[in-house]
């Protein structure tokens, strides 16, 4: 079993057939109050045995099944979960555990987060993206008319990563968190990024979670709250979001669009020696670098709406070299060389 620290907030563990009471509970001297579980239905079995190891532990543990996908990340959602937790008598003293991909881990980090004032949560992570990106970090978040405009930084005690368990996913969601895990190879670790290019889809999972979540770890642990180093997880995401709804695209397939925009902007702006290279390893791990048919007004006008919500002008992470990432200010002119070379009209 493999620990990365956040230092003063997570401990994240990843290993294989980890997830069980023992491993949950770790080493407190007495049981929560009760445990409420929360999860979503292609993680629901993974929920379902974890909820029986607890209660042969001799832990009260509940288990809820949130609807799929993003429409659990919603405030009605929330309200009925904090119902229920009221109904299991859940107090200041009970555990909140999110088994799923990133939309319960989000929502249960919510609604811990809030739920009298905050209780513990620990992420059991069942997807590749929410093990390398959303449940690390400590941010929460359900949509309202926008995503992820109402949130709150909190925490997990623990993230739980059963590799067996997200290894079982889909392909399709193996790409999506392949997406994420070659942001943090192209921004901070050269060895991710060869391990990604070489073997592909093929790359050993465990070790390509272990060396995403070491990124984001060091990352966070230098600017929790997102006020400057932070923002180098985005990379990819300015005009990733932007081509995300209009192009149709998930969000893994449209933060590799946009990896390949920002790449265009990097060598245009800061000189970024290696476009070709980062769109050859997007290719080969069968990520898109192209949004055609998608609207060039559309995109301006999303991005405009981004950089209106953040009170600036476009600010855009580069890449100066591969581990170098910085923070600029981008035009318009440039943005829509980015564009052409993502195959936008
Ligand atoms: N808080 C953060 O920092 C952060 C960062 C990145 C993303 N996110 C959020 O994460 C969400 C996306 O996460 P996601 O892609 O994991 O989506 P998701 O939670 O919607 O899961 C995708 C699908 O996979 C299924 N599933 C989950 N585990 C499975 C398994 N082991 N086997 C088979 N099917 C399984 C689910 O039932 C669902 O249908 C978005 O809402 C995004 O905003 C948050
Ligand atoms: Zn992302």
């Amino acid at each position: 079993v493999h620990e990365i620290l956040i230092p003063g907030r997570e401990r994240v563990l990843i290993g294989r057939g980890l997830l069980d009471a023992t491993a949950l509970l770790g080493e407190r001297d007495r049981l929560p109050g009760s445990v409420a579980v929360f999860t979503q239905p292609g993680a629901a079995p993974a929920a379902r045995s974890l909820v029986r190891s607890l209660r042969r532990e001799g832990a009260a543990a509940e288990l809820r099944v949130l609807p799929d996908g993003e429409a659990a990340k919603d405030l009605a959602v929330a309200a009925d979960c904090y119902r229920w937790l009221g109904d299991l008598g859940v107090g200041r003293d009970g555990l909140i555990v999110g088994v799923g991909g990133g939309s319960i881990t989000d929502v249960a980090g919510f609604v811990a987060s809030t739920w009298l004032r905050g209780v513990e949560v620990i992420h059991v992570p069942t997807t590749v993206l929410a093990a390398v990106d959303a449940a690390v970090g400590g941010k929460t978040g359900v949509d309202l008319d926008g995503k992820n405009l109402v949130g709150t930084f909190h925490s997990p005690s623990l993230v739980l990563i059963d590799v067996d368990i997200v290894e079982a996913a889909p392909p399709e969601l193996r790409r999506e968190g392949f997406a994420e895990a070659l942001k943090c190879g192209l921004i901070a670790d050269g060895e991710l990024l060869r391990l990604l290019e070489t073997e592909r889809e093929a790359a050993d999972l465990e070790e390509v979670v272990r060396r995403a979540v070491s990124v984001k770890a060091a990352v966070v642990t230098d600017d929790f709250r997102e006020a400057g180093t932070r923002q180098i997880l985005n990379y990819g995401h300015t005009i990733g979001h932007a081509v995300e709804a209009p192009g149709g695209f998930r969000h893994g397939p449209a933060v590799a669009i946009g990896m390949a925009a920002a790449g265009r902007v990097s060598a245009l702006v800061c000189g970024f020696p290696d476009e070709v290279r980062q769109r050859e390893a997007i290719e080969g791990l069968g990520l898109p670098t192209t949004a055609p048919g998608v609207d060039r007004a559309e995109v301006h006008r999303l991005i405009e709406r981004d950089k209106k919500r953040r009170g600036a002008e476009v600010r855009m992470v580069l890449l100066e070299a591969l581990g170098m990432p910085r923070v600029s200010t981008v035009d318009r002119a440039t943005v829509d060389a980015a564009l052409t070379a993502i195959g936008i009209a």
